[in-house]
This record gives structure tokens, C-alpha cells and sequence, in this order.
């Protein structure tokens, strides 16, 4: 399932900032306005090791999981966050926990959506799902459905909750409705794939044509990658819309995870430098003009650094090295 065209325009959206809790707004004051993150999305784990840690079984800690959500989904809608995606339930987690937990999961998703959508609306909250929804329990379904028909008119922060999804099985997903949308064509012009093919279907099939067919295809990629519980590892979440986001791991078990906790991630992403592969903003054009050839600057290093006797030795059998350039 893709989740639903954009609203979001924080710019169109009251400011509530005033309904942050004394903490929530010393963090939120130290912020940029201007470089609020477009999309954070989370990995939310640690709730098995929570309850661990108390003697409990781990469905309370799940249960305990769920406030952390309504705590972060109000503290984004508060700071007119735009988007916030949230890893709710993965492929993996469906196949490979015991039935009786994911019984639960389902349960509890399901009170969730019954017991927050007025709190949702209160907050101006729309609700989307991304992963092969069609896959869970009908009735979970059809609670899903009425949650997201209910907060459709919601125009401040779109919570997506990524639900049995896994990365790949999305990119499998795309590549099979980019493959159907050829054969369509082809049939809709009375042609063969050949021949679309040779007409330049391959060439015109880029980046953005994966993207337009992803579950995510209306939403901006994520800026920040949250992950609770201190394990640095994705987890097949959003491969391909994560490639150039920041990742901020903390060591926070999901249940302890709140509002607060969000804004000291989106604190510390504002001080990260973004590159996108470039060289970022602290790199200027003198500097640019001061690259030279790496055969200077490595007879430089070779003064410096290799005694005078290895120096000698090593000029007889010296390669020459490659012409890049590199800084003074
Ligand atoms: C990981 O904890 C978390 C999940 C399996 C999914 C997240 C689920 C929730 C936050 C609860 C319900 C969510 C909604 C939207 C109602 P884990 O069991 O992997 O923790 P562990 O690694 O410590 O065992």
C-alpha cells in the first residue's frame, strides 16, 4: 500500500508551539525554524528488552511502545513536523515472531487506531500506511481504512505507519508495477514490449521513475533516521529513500522514547553538515584553487615521513603516482 498524496505545507500550518511541555520548549528554542527536517522517520525498537529489564512479559512492553508513539506523533504535529514515518511492523517481524506476538501487535495496533483518532484530529494528525497492508487481518484492515478515512481532512503533520514492510519486498513491488505499466502500454498500443523497448523505454526508465513507483512515491525522503535501542543496523527500512539521511542511534529503549527525545535528535541533526556528495557548505572556491598535483605533495610526504636510507631504496623502485589532485 502507498501511502497518500502530500498535504503537508508547515508553512499553511498554525504554530503550536506553545503546547510543548517547559523541557520540549528549552530544546525547541535552541532550533532553527528554518531547518525543521521535512521527514524524520523511526525505528522503533527496544520494547522486548524493556519489559526484560522489569520482569515483564514483553506485550507490556509493546503496550508501553504504543504511548511512546502518541507522545512523538503529538510532539511532530506540535513543531509542524511534516512527516514522520514510523516502523510499526516489519515483513520479518510477521514471519518470523511467534504467532501469539503478533497476534498481539495486531491487537494493539488496532486499539491504538480505535482509542488516538480523535487525539489525531485534536492534533490535526492525517494517518497513511506503507508495506503490503493487504496482507494483515481484515478486520485490521478495515480499522485502518477508517483511521486514515477519518483524518484525510487533517492539512499538519501525515503520520505513516510502516506496516508488514520490508525494503526490498517495496523495491520488488515497484519494479513489478513499472513491468505491469509497460505491458499495459504495450497492449494499450497494440505493440510489443520489444517494441517499446526499442523505441527508448530502457533509456527513460531512471531514478525517479523507481521512485514514482515506490509505497513512499508522494513523500519527500527522509532528512533524519531515528533508531532507538542502541543497535546500528537499518533493518530493511526505506533503503532506497535513506541514501543520503542522517542517522541518529540512541541507546533509549523505545518505551523511554518521547517527545523530548525527538526534538534532541532533530537538535543534533540541525548540527550535522549535509554533503549529498558534494562537498558541503565549509568548503569554498579558494580552497578548490588550492588543490595541486598528488606528485608534489607526495615528494612533500616523502621528505617528511620516510628516513633518508628507506628514501633511497625506495627511488629505484618508485611507480609514478596517479595525476588526482588533492589539498594542500
Ligand atoms: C521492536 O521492539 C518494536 C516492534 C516490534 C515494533 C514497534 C511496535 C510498537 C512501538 C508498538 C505498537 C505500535 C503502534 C503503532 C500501535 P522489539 O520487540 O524488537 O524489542 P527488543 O529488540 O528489545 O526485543
Amino acid at each position: 500500500m502507498r501511502a497518500s498524496t502530500p498535504l503537508s505545507d508547515s508553512s499553511r500550518v498554525p504554530n503550536r508551539s506553545h503546547e510543548l511541555s517547559a523541557d520540549e520548549l528549552s530544546i525547541y528554542r535552541q532550533l532553527d525554524p528554518a531547518k525543521i527536517p521535512q521527514h524524520v522517520a523511526i525505528i522503533m525498537d527496544g520494547n522486548g528488552r524493556w519489559a526484560g529489564k522489569r520482569a515483564l512479559k514483553r506485550f507490556l512492553g509493546h503496550q508501553k511502545g504504543a504511548e511512546s508513539v502518541q507522545f512523538v506523533v503529538e510532539t511532530a504535529s506540535r513543531i509542524n513536523l511534516p512527516w514522520l514515518t514510523l516502523y510499526a511492523f516489519s515483513l520479518e517481524n510477521n514471519l518470523r515472531r511467534p504467532k501469539s506476538e503478533v497476534s498481539f501487535l495486531m491487537k494493539l495496533l488496532k486499539s491504538y487506531l480505535v482509542g488516538n483518532v480523535k487525539r489525531m484530529n485534536d492534533n490535526n494528525v492525517r494517518m497513511a500506511y506503507i508495506g503490503r497492508t493487504h496482507d494483515l487481518p481484515q478486520e485490521v484492515q478495515d480499522t485502518m481504512q477508517w483511521a486514515s478515512e477519518s483524518t484525510a481532512k487533517n492539512t499538519g503533520t501525515t503520520l505513516t505507519l510502516a506496516l508488514n514492510y520490508g525494503a526490498r519486498s517495496e523495491i520488488v513491488d515497484a519494479v513489478r508495477s513499472l513491468l505491469t505499466d509497460l505491458t499495459t502500454e504495450a497492449h494499450t498500443r497494440g505493440c510489443s514490449v520489444d517494441d517499446l523497448l526499442g523505441a527508448g523505454a530502457l533509456e527513460s526508465l531512471d531514478e525517479s521513475s523507481i521512485a514514482r513507483a515506490l509505497y513512499t512515491a508522494h513523500m519527500p525522503d527522509p532528512d533524519l533516521v531515528i533508531r532507538t535501542s542502541g543497535e546500528q543496523r537499518i533493518s530493511n527500512f526505506l533503503l532506497w529513500q535513506i541514501a543520503y539521511s542522517e542517522i541518529f542511534v540512541t541507546d533509549r529503549l523505545w518505551p523511554d522514547f518521547n517527545g523530548l527525545h525527538l526534538l534532541e535528535a532533530i537538535n543534533a541533526y540541525q548540527h550535522r553538515e549535509r554533503r549529498f556528495g558534494g562537498l558541503g557548505e565549509s568548503f569554498t572556491d579558494e580552497d578548490l584553487n588550492n588543490l595541486e598535483p598528488a606528485e608534489e605533495v607526495a615528494a612533500e610526504i616523502k621528505d617528511h615521513l620516510i628516513p633518508k636510507s628507506d628514501a633511497k631504496a625506495e627511488s629505484k623502485s618508485e611507480a609514478k603516482p596517479d595525476a588526482v589532485l588533492t589539498r594542500r
